[in-house]
């Protein structure tokens, strides 16, 4: 009896499936030999019960050496005569298909229910996916943008690839200003064909949205424009080749330099606590007329210039930080969207533009701009 068991499972064992060569190609024969291949897979799939299982399944049917997929195509189909090949070919095919199937499908249980041998311990914690925080400079724009939309202003937005046109010359740039060099503008290569205008650029500044929204949107307008712009620095502590910058516009009937400054210095207040001053000294820029520099009162010294007995650094003992570059909108600037209801006689209206990384670093006492870009992990979770 204790014989018969043995020998049972013996022969139990010899008849796991095998790949025979096939003489007769006959479509029975065909038949019956496929039939014979599938019922010996669909065995072997029920008996997959863990993850080696399921491993060493598939390395069986599947393995490019040796595996049994690539057996009946040595021994089915490359060794059939050929006046067979074709039937072979269809045969070897269909169970091709078959045995991808099963396999695929085992795989699927796996992804969608882990297989769990034993107990599983519920109180173990599962796998912690951690949440990102918002960016310093996002999270500065994004405090910017919110005290002027307090105000009323709307958020407008503009492609960062421009033409000349739109960031310089209906900016009121003469055309051979410099800014326009290489130096400071990066250019999109390969534009040489086309007309001055239309050449494409990486925009140097938010202002080329001014124009973009007059050309759509009729006086009175009060928007703010957030967004990423490039110049041709070189990277250090205080420059980047990409940066960002807040820009404001504000069109109306009656619009004075008073409500720049009354604007300006309301918006300074709440970003940098009531305390602050506001201070503007004359400037230039080809799209403003008269044009200023507007500096705040230095929150980190509260404008003695001193800390202690030490310098102030971030305004260098001045007292005075430069936050943004301001003015009345030229009527040149105007003219371009003039058929659009700005007639530079009946509208007048105020811009500024600032930038949001800039503000960053004094906001948060960073001292070089490059940490905001390198994208290291510890830096950026003290926002988190
Ligand atoms: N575009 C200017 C710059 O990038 C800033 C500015 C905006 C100045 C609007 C005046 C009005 O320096």
């Amino acid at each position: 009896m204790a014989q018969a068991k043995v020998r049972k499972k013996k022969v139990a064992t010899k008849m796991a499936y095998s790949v025979s060569t096939l003489t007769d190609y006959s479509a029975e024969a065909l038949e019956r030999t496929s039939a014979e291949l599938l019922s010996a897979l669909k065995h072997e799939a029920a008996a997959v019960k863990s993850d080696a299982d399921r491993k060493v399944f598939r390395d069986r049917w599947m393995a490019r050496k040796n595996g049994i997929l690539t057996q009946i195509n040595d021994l089915w189909l490359k060794k059939a005569p050929k006046e067979s090949k074709r039937e072979a070919g269809r045969m070897v095919n269909e169970v091709k298909r078959a045995v991808e199937d099963i396999i695929e499908k085992a795989d699927r249980v796996e992804s969608a229910t882990p297989v769990v041998s034993g107990i599983v311990d519920i109180t173990l914690p599962g796998v912690q996916r951690s949440i990102g925080a918002e960016h310093p400079v996002i999270r500065t724009t994004n405090e910017i943008v919110s005290v002027f939309q307090k105000l009323g202003y709307s958020v407008a937005e503009g492609p960062v690839v421009e033409t000349d046109y739109y960031n310089f010359e209906a900016l009121n740039f003469p055309p051979n200003h410099p800014a326009r060099d290489t130096q400071d503008t990066l250019f999109i290569a390969g534009q040489q064909s086309r007309a001055a205008r239309e050449r494409l650029l990486l925009r140097t500044h938010t202002s080329p949205v001014q124009i973009r929204t007059m050309e759509t949107m009729r006086p009175p307008l009060r928007i703010v424009i957030p967004g990423t712009v490039h110049r041709n620095d070189p990277p250090d502590a205080s420059h980047s080749p990409m940066f960002h910058q807040v820009e404001g516009l504000a069109v109306d009937t009656n619009i004075t330099f008073g409500d720049l400054k009354g604007t300006l210095d309301h918006a300074m207040k709440a970003l940098f606590g009531s305390s602050v001053k506001t201070h503007f000294r004359p400037s230039f820029f080809p799209f403003t007329e008269p044009s200023a520099e507007m500096f705040v009162s230095c929150f980190i010294c509260g404008g003695s210039g001193k800390r202690g007995s030490d310098p102030c650094r971030p305004c260098k003992q001045t007292g005075w930080i430069e936050i943004l570059g301001c003015g009345m909108v030229d009527p040149n600037v105007f003219e371009f969207v003039k058929d659009n209801g700005y007639d530079p006689k009946k509208v007048s209206g105020f811009a500024f533009g600032m930038g949001s990384d800039r503000i960053a670093l004094l906001k948060y006492g960073v001292d070089d701009i490059q940490l905001f870009f390198q994208g290291d992990v510890r830096f950026l979770q003290q926002w988190g």
